[in-house]
Parts: C-alpha cells; structure tokens; sequence
C-alpha cells in the first residue's frame, strides 16, 4: 500500500493560542485537519460563551476556508452550570476542560475542589455535554511520573461514579493504567492519544542532555507505558483517537532554566503518525484513529472531504521551526525519517 485517502482528519485536542502565535501557526492545522477542539487555556482563560465565540471568531478570520474550531470553556470553581448548557444549546461550544490548577500550561484558574462544581458536571451529563480532563493530580507528594495514575484513581473514577451519564475524555493518556482504565470502561469513556506519546518515552528527554523540545505535560514516561499507548492506537477500538495536543511555545521560552510544556507537532503529524502506523504494520488502522473513531465519541458526521498521503522514497522534508510574530516555534523531532507525504 503506498497510497492512502482518509475521510479528512479531525484533531481532538489542540493548542491555537491567540495574537501573532495564533497567527503564525494556525495554518500548520487548518492545512490537513477539517475540525479541531480548542483549548481554553489562554491568559485569561476562555471561561464564558462570549468569549469562546469571540475567540472562534479569531481564529476563523486567520484559518479561512472551512475549518472548524470547535470550542470549549475553561472549567472554574465559579463556572455558572447555566451558563455552559446555553452555550452548548447555541452551538458555541463542544465540551467543557477540567484542569486541576497547577497542572500544566495556564491551568491557573483551573479546579481546585471537585465539590465547586458538582452543579456543572451534573448539567453537562444531562445535556451530553462531554468533559475533557488533564489528567493529573497536582499533589505535590505525588511523584510526577505518577500524576496520571493517581488522577485515574483519586479524581476520575470517583467523579465518573459520583456523575452517571457524564461523558469524559481522559486527554492526551501516557500511561499503561490509563489505556487499561478506558478499556474497561463503557463507552461514554474514550481517550485522546497524542502524536510524540506514540513516538518518545522519558529517555528521549533525559538522556545524552536535556531535549526541551519533548518536554510536554503530562510529561512522557518509560517505554512499556509508550507501547501500550501504540497498541491502543492501533488497536481499532473506537474509544481511542487522535488529539495532538500540538501546543507551540516560542522557543525562548522552551529553551529556558524554565522551560514550557509542550510539543508543536501540527507541521509533520500526519507524517508521523503514517509512518508509526505503517512501522506496527497496522496502517490499515490509522483511517480509525484520525478520521472515524472521534466523530463517533463526539456524535458528529465523518468529514467529507478526504486526504491522500503518499508513500515516497526519499524523506519527507519539513521545517525545523515555523517563524511567528512571537518568535520561532520548533517543529517536534520524531529523531526517524517519514517517508509519508501528505498531497
Ligand atoms: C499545553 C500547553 O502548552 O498549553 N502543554 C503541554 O505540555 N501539553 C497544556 C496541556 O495540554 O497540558
Ligand atoms: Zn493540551
């Protein structure tokens, strides 16, 4: 097989940020993926319905054409259930972002105390509006590599049980417990799955010299965690999907004594992810996990359109940085050549 057309894809989880960043990279998205889910984490959050139309509004004036950014709110303690079941109701938003504050990136104003906001978690199961967690608790006793662990264990599961019918995404999953949790879920659990967590485990940041540029949270961990992550992606089932989490940083500020989190892989994702579906020898898989298994989660059509990638014999060039008016971004190393191409 050396040619593949795919319903286009859709990206569940993705970082367009705002201003000269927006600008700059929203195109590296909006060039291969039909509809994307964005993130709220902007400074300040996007918390209101008027807000996230204001920001969707952004966005399409620099995409054009016919992408979709399909939004979300930034879950707060003070978060008014009303105030998401109207905007969802008026087609506004798509899904709600539970951060526990201090998780990552801008999580700030996010969820200190569950309890805050049992009001909206109960709304949202009744109106089938999905919840999208970072999973990770921010314990400062509990070791970082195990933050998603102990999420699955302390926060969702009790909260999944506590709220019949809400449906929830566990974001970008790193862990072998998190791919044996939604397995044995019901299917109002699924899971996005990102691009580098499919390619990098915790060596590729560590060792020979700290690599910023993999540095992402929730942060990678060691290789069996990455192979059961290959395998769920592979695997067919629909309760795993795409969702890059391609989260660009100027590259001042990753290559810092205090780096950011975040790996910007919108430029050569596709790329990527055909030449690891092709290297498990499951390429017929990759149609499911970037273009059908989302949709069917989300209750929204297949796309349409399609998307042709093309097997080559010489590797697929791509920038190494995407110039903004914010400063260079880095474009995520797979540290492999990609011998696919998307046409
Ligand atoms: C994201 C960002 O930079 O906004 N960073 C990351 O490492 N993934 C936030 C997030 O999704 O955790
Ligand atoms: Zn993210």
């Amino acid at each position: 097989m050396d040619r593949l057309t795919l319903p286009r894809p859709d990206d569940w989880h993705l970082h367009l940020r705002d201003g000269a960043m927006l600008e700059g990279i929203a195109g590296e998205s909006a060039r291969h993926f039909s509809r994307a889910i964005i993130m709220p984490n902007l400074v300040p959050p996007v918390v209101t319905g008027a807000q996230a139309r204001a920001y969707r509004e952004r966005i399409m004036a620099v995409t054009g054409g016919d992408f979709i950014p399909l939004m979300t709110l930034y879950l707060t303690e003070t978060t008014d259930p009303a105030e998401v079941r109207a905007a969802y109701e008026d087609g506004i938003i798509t899904a709600v972002k539970l951060y526990p504050a201090g998780a990552t990136t801008n999580s700030a104003s996010g969820v200190r105390d569950l309890s805050k906001v049992r009001g909206v978690l109960e709304v949202m199961a009744e109106a089938g509006i999905p919840l999208l967690t970072h999973g990770e608790v921010t314990d400062p006793d509990v070791d970082i590599f195990d933050r998603e662990a102990a999420f699955i264990e302390r926060v969702l599961d009790p909260m999944r049980r506590t709220t019949p019918g809400l449906r929830v995404v566990m974001e970008h999953i790193t862990t072998s417990d998190a791919v044996a949790y939604v397995e044995t879920a019901p299917t109002d659990l699924g899971a996005t799955i990102t691009t580098h967590h499919l390619v990098i485990n915790r060596n590729n940041i560590l060792v020979g010299g700290i690599k910023p540029h993999y540095y992402c949270l929730p942060v990678a961990k060691r290789e069996t965690h990455r192979k059961a992550l290959l395998r769920a992606a592979i695997s067919g089932d629909p309760r795993f999907f795409l969702g890059t989490d391609s989260a660009p940083h100027p590259d001042s500020d990753k290559e810092s004594a205090c780096g950011c989190a975040g790996c910007f892989t919108a430029t050569n994702t596709l790329s990527i992810l055909a030449q690891v579906f092709e290297d498990a020898g499951a390429l017929d898989r990759l149609e499911g996990f970037i273009s059908r298994h989302g949709p069917a989660f989300y209750g929204l059509p297949v796309n349409t359109g399609t998307l042709t990638l093309q097997k080559t014999d010489t590797p697929v060039t791509y920038p190494a940085r995407i110039s903004t008016g914010a400063g260079p971004v880095t474009v995520f190393d797979p540290g492999f050549p990609l011998y696919w191409r998307v046409m």
